[in-house]
């Protein structure tokens, strides 16, 4: 068996699928594992250390010939992986609602695409979910960029030449990045309050000694929600939240946007004329910008200014963090794949409740339920 890592061609993409770590481990499966020259170098992965942890190293062409299993972060183009085993395995992230066109390609090509952001949010499956893995340090960096940004301080300091006020800190959706914001906030310092729409989320924002803000007069979403995952409210609760929002914006000195509804653009959480009621010098940082932006105006990898106010958000916040990001991603995969090894069949076996979640395409063609009719 042979498991082929690309250097990854994404623009702004800095992370890698595997890491001498995760080689070695894979080596001591039985596996031969390749990697394409030059592919951890943004993520301080020179190709020696690879080497020495057991890989081979070339072309990209040479690392994919034969491959059984190609690991990657964003899923490569079709043409990269000519000369893979056939029906080989891709096991990255496949963006499966909005490129479908690219899982289309993977199913005429016979390649077995298997999604990583379809993984199931069930315990077994936690060590090999990725979105959680790469949303905590997105969640975390969130935090430091608006810190960086603002141009006041987040703990209150008494000094000499008199008191520096605290910053106070809003953190909308928390699920693992919201949870990693609200953490780091505290630990630099800041008053936080969090919100989210599904009501289990309450008690972890108390644990984390943050302050609950919550729609109190609509019914939100009852404990964790379908799978962990929220819906789109009605228009009821939307009208709610607003009003919530207003009041609660104009006091807060930075806001971290996290909100997301699986296979839809994101909420909108944050209109131009809230913005306009915070003070000057405060900072928005739109964690779910590349999803359409829980923030009016926002725009990935820029800081716009709007009433004095910095609204910033990365196309691909885990990339400003390679090295972890790609150690826990990698990590991901390994996990993945050691927990499905088959020692007799020498190889990983899917069972039906995980690879019937990520699996998209197989025999030629797109198998996924969640995007027949998508
Ligand atoms: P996510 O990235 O899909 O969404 C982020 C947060 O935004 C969520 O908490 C969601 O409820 C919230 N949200 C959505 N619409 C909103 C709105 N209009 N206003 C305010 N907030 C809104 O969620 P994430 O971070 O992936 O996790 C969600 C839950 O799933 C968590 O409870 C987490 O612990 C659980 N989970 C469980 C896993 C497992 O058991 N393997 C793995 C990953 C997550």
């Amino acid at each position: 068996m042979k498991i082929a890592i690309l250097k990854e061609r994404a623009p702004g993409e800095t992370r890698v699928a595997a890491t001498p770590e995760t080689v070695k481990k894979f080596a001591a499966l039985g596996l031969e594992v390749a990697v394409e020259k030059g592919a951890g170098l943004s993520a301080s992965v020179e190709d020696a250390a690879y080497a020495e942890a057991g890989a081979s190293l070339g072309t990209a062409a040479a690392t994919v010939k034969g491959a059984d299993i190609v690991l990657g972060i964003q899923a490569p183009e079709v043409k990269l992986l000519k000369g893979a085993a056939p029906g080989a395995w891709v096991a990255a992230l496949f963006d499966p609602f909005m490129k479908r066109a690219l899982v289309e390609e993977y199913a005429a090509a016979g390649l077995e695409a298997l999604s990583m952001e379809f993984m199931p949010r069930i315990t077994r499956a936690q060590s090999m979910d990725v979105l959680s893995s790469q949303s905590n340090l997105a969640g975390y960096k969130a935090v430091l960029v608006a810190a960086d940004a603002y141009g006041r301080a987040f703990p209150m300091m008494m000094t000499a030449a008199g008191t520096v006020q605290a910053a106070k800190c809003f953190v909308m959706g928390v699920g693992v990045a919201g949870l990693q914001a609200i953490a780091t906030a505290r630990r630099l310092g800041a008053q936080v309050s969090a919100t989210d729409v599904r009501s289990a989320t309450r008690e972890q924002i108390l644990s984390l000694g943050a302050k609950p803000i919550f729609v109190e007069n609509v019914a939100g979403i009852e404990g964790e929600g379908s799978g962990g995952y929220a819906t789109e409210m009605s228009e009821e609760y939307q009208k709610a939240q607003a009003e919530l929002v207003s009041s609660h914006i104009a006091k807060q000195d930075i806001v971290i946007t996290t909100a997301l509804i699986p296979g839809r653009a994101a909420p909108r959480l944050i209109t131009d004329a809230q913005i306009a009621t915070m003070k000057p010098g405060s900072v928005i940082f739109d964690l779910a910008v590349a999803q359409g932006g829980n923030v009016e105006g926002s725009k990935p990898d820029e800081t716009v200014v709007k009433h004095g106010v910095s609204i910033i958000g990365f196309s691909n916040t885990p990339a400003h963090l390679p090295a972890d990001a790609s150690a826990l991603f990698a990590r991901n995969h390994y996990n993945f794949l050691s927990a499905f090894w088959d020692k007799e069949a020498g190889k990983p076996v899917l069972d039906e409740e995980i690879g019937g979640a990520i699996r998209l395409t197989q025999g030629g063609k797109v198998v996924n339920e969640r995007l027949q009719g998508a």
